[in-house]
């Protein structure tokens, strides 16, 4: 699956702003050494996230579901493009397609997300974006955060890898306090999750 190269071929997965996406590029030859990141993939053709990767000169391409006329035939589209770039690791970064156990499973130890809550509070199917810090804030906690897990069948249910904790201030709004997770928490821990799976890969295919 590895292509020989010192780096591991990393495609991101995008469908906004590409906050996490500028996080991981800013990244590049600092926290993240070992991973290229050769694509990126948005679902959405207006995704502020492509001008990002025109800016920083990586290939991109948009994959639309609803254009392709549902899922399955995103899923084979995604799994040709990531083919035809030897792509050995994919990475969630606002993405916001929920892919099919079978894809998770193709892809089993190789798909990585950041969700903007300590799993597991606040996760799931119908936590996204601001619904999140919208859900935290009605709860009343005092502490909030995010975390990388790889992904599986389950929403926001795969192995935890990282997670940050993060103040909820008096008077926070959802947008104030998704700002906050996203500078101390989510743009930190997604490059060095980035790194350190990207790193045992290469581990695991030349052990020596
Ligand atoms: C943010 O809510 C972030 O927490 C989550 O996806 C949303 C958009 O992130 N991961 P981005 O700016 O597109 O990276």
């Amino acid at each position: 699956m590895l292509n020989g190269s010192d780096k591991v071929r990393t495609a991101v997965l995008v469908s906004g702003g590409g906050t996490n996406l500028q996080a991981i590029l800013n990244a590049r030859g600092d926290v993240i050494r070992h991973a290229e990141i050769s694509l990126v993939i948005s679902s959405k053709s207006k995704a502020y996230a492509l001008e990002r990767a025109k800016n920083a000169n990586i290939p991109a391409v948009v994959i639309s579901a609803k254009a392709l006329g549902g899922r399955e035939a995103f899923e084979q589209e995604l799994q040709r493009v990531l083919e035809a770039h030897g792509i050995e690791l994919i990475v969630l970064a606002g993405f916001l397609t929920i892919l099919s156990p079978e894809f998770t499973r193709r892809w089993d130890h190789r798909i990585l997300n950041i969700h903007p809550a300590l799993i597991p509070s606040f996760c799931g199917k119908e936590y996204y974006g601001l619904h999140v810090h919208e859900a935290a804030l009605a709860r009343g906690v005092k502490v909030t955060g995010a975390t990388v897990h790889f992904v599986n069948e389950i929403p926001d249910g795969g192995e935890i890898l990282l997670q940050k904790a993060v103040e909820v201030l008096p008077g926070d709004t959802p947008e104030v306090l998704q700002r906050r997770v996203m500078e101390q928490a989510e743009w930190i821990l997604l490059p060095q999750a980035v790194e350190t799976v990207a790193a045992d890969l290469l581990k695991a295919k030349d052990p020596s």
